[in-house]
């Protein structure tokens, strides 16, 4: 199998190397994020890999018309894919799985950071004011913390989480037997009124649109400490903004928001942003805002290329593999 993999790093490079040799795939590979400008290059390759780029309409079609089959992304989510077209085209796809770890430990360490106000704490020591007023926080272990999604990533949280002692209320559309060991699954309104700490651990599909909106906010605890370590789409930024303004979210860490489209991976130091979600966001002293890296890991990398590769050889090997995306299949 031929593979044309785009937006490949300096970190992945290694990886990509070591599993094509292993997997017997030969691979090229750009850094440049994947355009109408450079679809071309993956003119007779079976395969395109990407990470989490747009892609138009236009694009999915010149690589189907230059013979691309299949389509990897090499993250978990896979809500920039466009299934439809996909679908239309005949293409079929891959997406990731990695080290659950990665996510479940920056989810923690972002809790922590809004519990104890981390973020204000170092701006203020950075201008050395080492006082204390207003830089008080809240013990993580005495919060009750609610998971939304208990999937990989949310089961994680869960079992590590319950090392802190805190009481967990979960919810998900499907309960597992090994998260009720650590947490108690609750329905939504339930989870949103009992928990000083929320969490999301949802993909971003449609049906997860906006779910946390002005209607949840309202029902949410006062002063709610509101996590997003999952996808920006599921979040109503405009609503969070106000519970920020309102009082209502007592402190918001993002390490995603539905606006983040064309700002990250890209050094843009110096340039003028046009992105006012951000820069409102940015204004709050309780917001603590992390360019999506939560899955960026040594681990999480050699996973993400791992896992892509395996499932696209297995198109053509007949395997099973569980990264196929099952909408297309
Ligand atoms: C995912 O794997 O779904 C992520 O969120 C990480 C990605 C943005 C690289």
């Amino acid at each position: 199998m031929k593979v044309f993999a785009y937006s490949v790093r300096e970190d992945e490079v290694k990886y990509v190397e070591e599993f094509k040799n292993a997997q017997n795939i030969c691979c090229d590979y750009v850094s440049e994020y994947p355009s109408m400008d450079n679809v071309n290059l993956a003119a007779g390759y079976d395969a395109v890999s990407v990470i989490t780029n747009v892609i138009t309409p236009e694009m999915y079609e010149a690589w189907a018309k230059t013979g691309v089959k299949y389509l990897a992304t090499r993250s978990v989510g896979y809500d920039h894919f466009d299934l439809a077209i996909m679908k239309k085209l005949g293409m079929r796809g891959v997406h990731a799985t990695y080290s659950p770890n990665a996510v479940a430990n920056y989810t923690i360490m972002m809790m922590l950071m809004a519990c104890r106000q981390m973020p204000f704490i170092m701006y203020k020591a950075g201008c050395q004011d080492f006082s204390l007023p207003g830089k008080i926080g809240k013990e993580l272990s005495l919060c009750t913390v609610g998971i939304i999604g208990t999937g990989q990533i949310g089961e994680t949280v869960i079992k590590h989480l319950s090392g802190f002692g805190c009481r967990i209320l979960a919810y998900s559309t499907s309960q597992k037997e090994e998260v009720k060991k650590y947490a108690e699954y609750v329905d939504l309104d339930t989870l949103y009124k009992e928990c000083d700490v929320i969490s999301l651990h949802i993909p971003g599909s449609p049906k997860n649109y906006h779910l946390i909106d002005r209607n949840a906010i309202a029902k949410m605890k006062d002063d709610v400490i509101f996590v997003n370590t999952a996808r920006g789409n599921v979040v109503d930024s405009e609503a969070l903004i106000e519970g920020l303004e309102s009082g209502k979210i007592g402190f918001a860490a993002l390490d995603t928001f539905e606006e983040e489209v064309g700002l990250y991976y890209k050094n843009l130091e110096r340039e003028q942003l046009v992105n006012r979600t951000r820069a409102i966001l940015s204004t709050f002293k309780n917001v603590l805002l992390t360019p999506h890296m939560a899955f960026y890991t040594e681990q999480s990398s050699s996973d993400m290329v791992r896992t892509t590769m395996r499932g696209l050889r297995s198109f053509e090997s007949n395997e099973e593999c569980a990264v196929r995306i099952s909408e297309l299949e």
